[in-house]
């Protein structure tokens, strides 16, 4: 079925109307405070439940207007119908004319032939893959998988980059309460050979297994470290004796060193992978949707197949919440929505992503693709320019490190910076410190950031701890920061899978009011032409002669300064 032209939001009546109503607001003056005075009901009307998550909307910049303003927005600009369309596998990345399918590499066995895309049984495909990348983790875990040299594998190399690299390093590190196997991993994403130097380092090559993983199996930046741990992995057992140096040995290392992902599947046999050890996904999974495919075979490895599926089931239940759930109870979508408030009424051009867990410590730069590159585009899905500002800036730090930080600009610089807090009821690691439970400590700042930044402090509270007169405006708290809180009970490998896919489905709301095919990535493209155009200039004349001024000065000091 065609795609249909994308409807531009900023001709519909609900714009208008959310226009006069920001303006009215504004003018009226924005009170957290005095809303949440006026309306006891405020923080029960704002509370979702989706999946085992727990929602906080409250204090944010809206009213039960605001929301049901938006919601009229969403449904002008067909939200549901390209969710239903997306979810049913039609082509909805127009300019790679591909279907957008990352919810069916979550869907249960038992709907095996009810997804038929392109003559492709696709939860069929997707679970013939889960089932041996189950099988093979389960031989590397148990050591029934060995080494060249018969020895049990220890540690896990993965090499890729963008999406092939955020999420299973974010995943890996938010999961290592579980941890099970005594198999660690590193990730090796950077062209930058520092990367994989301080990865390989003190690494035994007889009991490390290395994942290639990319989708297009031609990723210069991947394909340049997997030959340099290729020619690390050769030179290390032939070293300790654990082959010969043989043609025959070396590749019986590489077969039992080596294992890709991706769906090149061609390319992978090429690069001299034996195709029994590699696990393809399809073309209707974008990079940065993937760590629940594939992708995440390092992961599986680590976890084992209980918890990954586990991890999957997160996902699920997010997935069918935000396809059932209409759209004013359904917080993901309010939250995609609020979004777009933020950024085209209040001028918003960064949003915070704030996880009170230090195992989230990767969240924000994961969610940087997956969201900047994907909403980060200036025509829309038909090719025409957008019509207003699209795509914020996602930035973050745990708590509350950032705290120490950045927050300051958050609490009384002169932008409006929307931001999500992230926590958990129940940490892994557990202390009592003089009598205090630390996490609950941590919780405290957690709950006493989100109060400031909503309710502020006036200068008549600052005068009443006999602050001097002339400091007192420094010492002001306006409030009125927009916060969402979301609290979790503990982040297992389901809590996980659900915060994940609730920021896929807001990515996908934004997009859609946007009119962006928020899953094609075409502004990579440039500077990767640009830098194979470049870089003989380093040594060649006539390559240098071809550059700018500035590129051709930058090089001349290059060529001046490098020993
Ligand atoms: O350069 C951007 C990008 O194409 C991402 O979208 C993708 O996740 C990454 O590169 C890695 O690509 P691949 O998995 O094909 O190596």
């Amino acid at each position: 079925m065609a795609i249909s032209a994308p409807i531009d939001a900023t001709k519909t009546p609900a714009w208008a109307a959310l226009q006069k109503h920001h303006d009215e607001l504004v003018e009226k003056g924005i009170s957290l405070k005095d809303w949440f005075a006026a309306d006891p009901d405020r923080v029960e009307k704002l509370s979702y439940r989706a999946g085992d998550l727990y929602f906080d909307l409250s204090k944010n910049l809206v009213t039960d207007e605001t929301l049901k303003l938006l919601v009229d927005l969403g449904r002008a600009c067909g939200v549901e119908e390209r969710r239903d369309a997306m979810f049913s596998g039609e082509h909805i990345n127009t300019t790679e004319d591909r279907a957008v399918l990352h919810t069916a590499l979550r869907r249960p066995a038992s709907q095996k032939g009810e997804l038929i895309v392109d003559g492709q049984d696709v939860v069929a495909d997707v679970h013939e893959v889960l089932d041996r990348m189950y099988a093979f983790a389960d031989r590397v875990r148990s050591g029934e998988w060995k080494g060249v040299s018969g020895k049990k594998i220890e540690h896990v190399v993965s090499i890729g980059i963008g999406g092939s690299d955020l999420g299973p390093v974010m995943v890996y590190e938010a999961m290592k309460p579980y941890l099970d196997a005594g198999i660690d991993c590193r990730y090796i994403s950077n062209i930058d050979p520092n990367d994989m130097a301080e990865k390989v380092r003190g690494l035994d090559a007889e009991t490390t297994l290395v994942i290639i993983v990319s989708k297009t199996f031609t990723t210069l930046e991947t394909l340049t470290n997997a030959r340099e741990v290729k020619a690390w992995m050769l030179e290390q057992l032939r070293a300790c004796g654990a082959v010969d140096g043989s043609a025959e040995q070396d590749a019986e290392a590489i077969r039992r060193h080596f294992v890709a992902v991706s769906t090149a599947l061609d390319l992978v046999a090429d690069f001299g992978i034996d195709p029994e050890n590699a696990f393809g996904f399809w073309n209707w999974v974008g990079g940065r949707y993937s760590v629940d495919s594939a992708v995440g075979l390092s992961l599986i490895i680590a976890l084992g197949p209980e918890r990954f599926q586990q991890f999957l089931a997160g996902f699920r239940a997010i997935d069918e919440y935000f396809e059932s759930t209409p759209l004013e109870e359904n917080v993901v979508a309010l939250m995609g929505l609020m979004n777009v408030w933020y950024v085209n009424f209040f001028g918003a051009d960064t949003h915070a992503v704030l996880p009170y867990t230090q195992y989230l410590h990767r969240f924000p730069a994961y969610l940087q693709q997956l969201t900047m590159e994907s909403n980060g585009k200036h025509v829309r899905w038909d090719g025409t320019p957008v019509t207003c500002h699209t795509g914020e800036v996602f930035w973050g730090e745990p708590g509350t490190n950032g705290q120490h930080a950045f927050y300051q600009l958050m609490h009384q610089g002169s932008v409006v910076v929307p931001a999500d807090f992230i926590a958990f009821a129940n940490t892994s690691n557990p202390f009592v410190d003089e009598g205090q439970d630390v996490h609950e400590l941590f919780l405290g700042n957690f709950l006493a950031q989100t109060k400031a930044l909503a309710f502020g402090k006036t200068a008549d509270e600052v005068r009443a701890e006999g602050t001097p007169e002339q400091i007192v405006p420094a010492r002001v708290f306006e409030g009125n920061r927009p916060t969402t809180s979301i609290f979790g009970d503990t982040l297992t490998p389901f809590a996980l899978g659900e915060l994940i896919a609730v920021y896929e489905h807001i990515t996908f709301v934004q997009g859609t009011v946007w009119g962006i095919d928020s899953y094609d990535q075409w502004g990579v493209e440039l500077g990767k032409q640009l830098a194979k155009q470049i870089t003989p200039a380093f040594h060649d004349d006539e390559a240098l002669g071809q550059q700018d001024a500035s590129t051709k000065a930058l090089i001349e000091f290059y060529r001046a300064t490098r020993r």
